[in-house]
């Protein structure tokens, strides 16, 4: 009885033993990172695989981008670069390591996408070839520019400004692009504003 439950016991754990060794492959990276514009950003990565390595292993590295069957953006064996990251792209890995990061200097907008890193090797069961699952979503976060404003204008000047011309001849007002051109706007409007203003109080006094 006690034997049969031995036997039962190394036979699940066999099992168990196997059934890790079968899913022992995989391309680590991180699942999300994030990188400010003009910036740069690192993605770390390594691999582990069951099998032995061959006499000459030819590792490659490889990175596909946007999707799992998105573009090869990067191979380390031809070596290839795709054009919207020349000579911002940096692969710190060297033949026969499993591990290295990539590093994707002076960030644009558009990098930010799911990128995918990819091994290719020689084993003595053969040549390998795998990708992360997941990849590393990369966030792009916007740089703040702040308009620069060349004038400090007294806030009822810029309230009365905009009301007044607001839903009649310039609804745009608050679109033109120059802060200049806003302020000769206000000036050219507010002027014969207050002129009226005055010319009304004037108008009005004498009737007290
Ligand atoms: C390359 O990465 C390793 C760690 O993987 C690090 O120790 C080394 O400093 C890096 N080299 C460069 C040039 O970034
Ligand atoms: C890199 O390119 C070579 C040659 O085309 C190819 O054999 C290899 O599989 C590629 N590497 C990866 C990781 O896709």
């Amino acid at each position: 009885m006690a034997q049969t439950l031995l036997l039962l016991l190394s036979a699940t754990c066999l099992h168990t033993a196997g059934f890790t060794r079968e899913n022992d492959l995989g391309f680590n990276q991180p699942a999300v990172l994030s990188g400010v514009q003009g910036g740069s950003i690192e993605v770390p990565f390594s691999f582990y695989f069951p099998w032995e390595l061959a006499k000459d292993p030819q590792m490659s590295i490889a990175w596909r981008w946007k999707n799992y069957h998105g573009e090869v953006i990067y191979n380390s064996t031809q070596p290839f670069l795709h054009e919207h990251f020349k000579g911002r792209l940096i692969m710190n890995w060297t033949q026969g390591q499993t591990s290295g990061v990539l590093r994707i200097l002076n960030l644009k907008e558009n990098d930010q996408a799911t990128y995918f890193g990819r091994v290719f090797l020689q084993t003595t069961e053969g040549m390998k070839l795998w990708q992360s699952i997941p990849g590393t979503k990369l966030i792009i976060h916007a740089l703040i520019t702040t308009p620069g404003s060349p004038f400090i204008i007294p806030s009822a000047v810029l309230t009365a400004g905009l009301e007044d011309t607001r839903g009649q001849r310039n609804p745009s007002l608050l679109n033109l692009g120059a802060m200049v051109g806003m302020v000769m706007a206000k000036v050219v409007v507010i002027i014969p504003l207050y002129g009226w203003v005055i010319f009304l109080w004037w108008k009005q006094r004498p009737a007290e």
